[in-house]
């Protein structure tokens, strides 16, 4: 299979490894690489990290920790009973819970490497499997449940490194009429937006539904359905049946997306060298931001200290002497210094008055973070993005 670079980002840390000093020793660093394949047209890490240095027992990710995000699954909960009338149920990656603890009538299962997050599921009283998700898994599984109705599975198949495994197992988990839901970053939007802050560690791939549908074909599964989502910056719902089953049509919606990313050139390896030059562009203009600040000694912050801001820190090189310290919700971050640039996190109690400038790391959260702080922004406070491309806002 022919795989072609388009973009090195350089050397990048763990994005979760949230550090308990601002002097590490032998923090592990990787060469972020971006590969298009061109048979699939699949979008890659070149160097994929090994899964048990990303997914361990002290995995900081709450997918509780953003009102949009409890309100998204939620709402998805009860499409999905509305919809589906579903009588059991598997999610791959169950995290805190914020999604399959909606359906505790029915046969809920959750599959969660991280260990810490598993057991937080298992004493909600939902059978949690702290593994993998592999072929063996799935079987194990198949023996004690049997087959199940709908597989969801969010932000997590984008972390798998081997997909044929992943796509061939939950075919094996599904029943006949059983339905698989995806959802994961959208690569049309990444390019759209430049938010080259997708790629990191854990996302081994940002999906089209071109690749999505070249790579399932071999596993018994068929796209059937596509929804766009905002969250995480904007992101895609893909609902896949069995080949063999006849009775669900193939949405409009499937073509729809098919052409508009054809459209976009997504099947050319031109329009990944084009965003490789934009990426470099809007690093060369966000450092000058952060420069003409400190040089006007403006009092600069970080707001969310996502695993998506370690990609843009790292290759902006954007550590404290430009950025004090982050602020972030999340309790397990509080206390520690981002992943290889060493900025320390505080835990987030408003923004302090004596703060001029804030760097949006979770940008993908504006909405909900612009309501929040209106008293900041009133006084005059400003956010820094560099999404879509490096500003004020
Ligand atoms: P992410 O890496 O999944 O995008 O995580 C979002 C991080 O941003 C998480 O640690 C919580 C943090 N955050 C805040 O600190 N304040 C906020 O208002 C929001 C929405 C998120």
């Amino acid at each position: 299979m022919k795989k072609i670079s388009f973009l090195n980002l350089g050397k990048h840390p763990i994005t979760n490894n949230f550090l308990k000093t601002n002097k590490p020793k032998n923090e592990f660093f990787y060469n972020l690489k971006l590969i298009y394949h061109k048979e699939t047209k699949l979008v890659s890490l070149d160097n994929f990290v090994p899964p048990k240095k990303m997914f361990n027992d002290k995995y900081a990710h709450r997918a509780s920790a953003s009102i949009t995000m409890q309100e998204a699954y939620k709402n998805l909960a009860y499409k999905i009973k509305k919809k589906f009338k579903p009588k059991s149920i598997l999610e791959i990656g169950s995290n805190d819970g914020v999604f399959i603890k909606y359906f505790s009538n029915i046969n809920n299962v959750g599959v969660e490497p991280c260990k810490n997050l598993a057991d937080l599921t298992s004493k909600m009283k939902i059978e949690t499997y702290d593994k993998f998700w592999t072929f063996q898994l799935s079987n194990k599984i198949l023996s004690k449940h049997g087959k199940f109705d709908i597989i969801y599975s969010a932000n997590t198949i984008s972390h798998i490194h081997n997909l044929n495994e992943t796509f061939k197992a939950i075919e094996n988990s599904l029943n006949s009429n059983g339905i698989f839901i995806l959802e994961d970053p959208s690569l049309l939007k990444s390019l759209q937006k430049l938010s080259y802050d997708q790629f990191y560690d854990e996302h081994a791939y940002v999906f089209s539904i071109t690749a999505l549908k070249n790579i399932t074909k071999q596993s018994g599964l068929e796209v059937f359905n596509v929804e766009e989502l905002k969250t995480h910056g904007g992101s895609n719902r893909v609902y896949f049946k069995k080949v063999n089953n006849k009775t669900i049509k193939i949405s409009n919606t499937v073509k729809k997306h098919l052409l508009k990313e054809k459209n976009f050139g997504m099947n050319k390896l031109q329009t990944y060298q084009i965003f490789a030059k934009k990426v470099l562009k809007s690093r060369k203009n966000l450092i000058k931001i952060f420069q003409k600040l400190k040089k006007e000694k403006k009092n600069i912050i970080g707001y969310g200290a996502t695993y998506k801001s370690s990609t843009v820190l790292n290759f902006c090189k954007i550590d404290k002497k430009f950025i004090k310290y982050f602020l972030d919700t999340t309790p397990t971050k509080a206390g520690k210094f981002t992943p290889g640039t060493h900025i320390p996190i505080k835990k987030y109690n408003g923004i302090p008055s004596n703060v001029d400038y804030a760097f949006l790391g979770a940008w993908n959260f504006k909405d909900e973070i612009f309501k929040k702080e209106k008293k900041f922004i009133n006084r005059g406070g400003r956010f820094i993005t560099h999404v879509p491309s490096p500003k004020i806002l």
